[in-house]
């Protein structure tokens, strides 16, 4: 069952919002920051995205087109002042571990899925179209499918993701916060991985890096799964029962540079989930006890957002200051 949320009954697997969509072949990722000036034309952005999807989605006639807008914890403030804040939204704390997991900048996280590349280009440039004057720098990155949804490294990725009625109970904000059921918590981290390095170890060495069997997929047993593998690590539980993230990862790279990476992208029903998950593979568990795979990744960026509902997108709270409404957020009245 879908949490309930004050705005109606929500498709969180398609159109915007869709954080439950299905993993596609392409994605586009935007982490950008917004100039003092520009949070007006985000509102608007988010307020008219839903048109945007079926403006590129329609030409297609391909189901798969989807959008989601994350805001970091120091723009949440300058967008909605007034409003109390989603109660996991804060900006990511870097962690100097056995490895470093950098906090970079990011006021906000675009994050494109399609059936089809071009379709994911389209929508990006339409957005940043509108965004032109309001943002002050932007990461882009462009990832694909990888054979059988494999990572550079190899393995398959996003095999554990929880699904159907799971997937909404791991992912969706429900009446612990209900100001903003429906919504999401989201950490994005941009990996490069050292593939000479990674390539020079052997097959069942790699596998004991990441938990399972590289060609099968089929999870290391446990008498033989060491307790840095990448699986051991982000497996948490409480009161018996696995909590749960959603990942869409996808590779991205430049064969010319000799870049190969992973982009990461997890969703939580709570930021504090994702967290544990960046504490057990940066500092280890128990401390020392670091996850494998970081010796052969580094994290380049790591920043955390949260995701409003569609409807909340589409609908957002004036925004209030002592009271008082902001007269440059007001829309169509004169201004004096
Ligand atoms: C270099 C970056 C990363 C790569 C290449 C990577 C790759 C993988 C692969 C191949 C698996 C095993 C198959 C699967 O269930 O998907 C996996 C599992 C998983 N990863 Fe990652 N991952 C990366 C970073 C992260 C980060 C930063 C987190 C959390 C903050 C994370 C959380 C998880 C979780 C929760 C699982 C499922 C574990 C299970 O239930 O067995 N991963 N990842």
């Amino acid at each position: 069952m879908s949490p309930a949320t004050p705005y109606g009954v929500e498709d969180h697997r398609s159109g915007v919002q869709a954080v439950l969509g299905p993993l596609s072949p392409a994605a586009i990722f935007i982490v950008a920051t917004i100039k003092p000036t520009g949070h007006q034309a985000v509102r608007e952005l988010g307020e008219d995205l839903a048109g945007l999807l079926r403006t590129v989605g329609f030409r297609s006639l391909d189901p798969g087109l989807s959008c989601v807008l994350g805001f970091g914890s120091q723009f949440w403030d300058r967008l909605f002042p007034g409003l109390p804040k989603p109660a996991g939204l804060h900006p990511l704390q870097e962690i100097r571990g056995a490895h470093y997991a950098p906090s970079t900048p990011g006021d906000l996280l675009i994050h494109i899925r399609a059936n089809r590349h071009d379709l994911c280009f389209e929508l990006a440039g339409l957005i940043m179209d509108r965004l032109r004057d309001a943002v002050a720098s932007a990461d882009e990155v462009h990832g694909f499918r990888y054979f059988d949804a494999r990572d550079l490294l190899g393995f398959v990725d996003g095999t554990e993701n929880p699904t159907g009625d799971l997937a909404y109970e791991s992912v969706l904000i429900g009446d612990e916060d209900p100001g903003y059921a429906g919504g999401s918590y989201v950490l994005v981290q941009k990996y490069v991985h050292d593939l000479a390095t990674w390539n020079r170890l052997a097959t069942e060495d790699q596998e004991k890096v990441i938990g399972r069997h590289k060609l099968s997929n089929v999870e290391l047993d446990d008498d033989v799964k060491p307790s840095n593998a990448h699986n051991a690590l982000t497996v948490i539980e409480e009161d018996g029962r696995e909590l749960k993230i959603l990942r869409d990862n996808m590779p991205f790279g430049n064969a010319s540079r000799g870049e190969f990476g992973t982009y990461f992208i997890g969703y939580a029903r709570t930021s504090g989930l994702l967290e544990r998950l960046l504490a057990n593979m940066f500092i280890g568990d128990p401390p020392g006890n670091y996850d494998r795979i970081l010796d052969f990744s580094t994290a380049l960026t790591g920043s955390l957002y949260f995701v409003p509902s569609g409807a909340f997108l589409e609908d957002p709270p004036e925004p209030v200051r002592s009271g008082r409404l902001i007269i440059g957020d007001l829309k169509g009245v004169p201004q004096k």
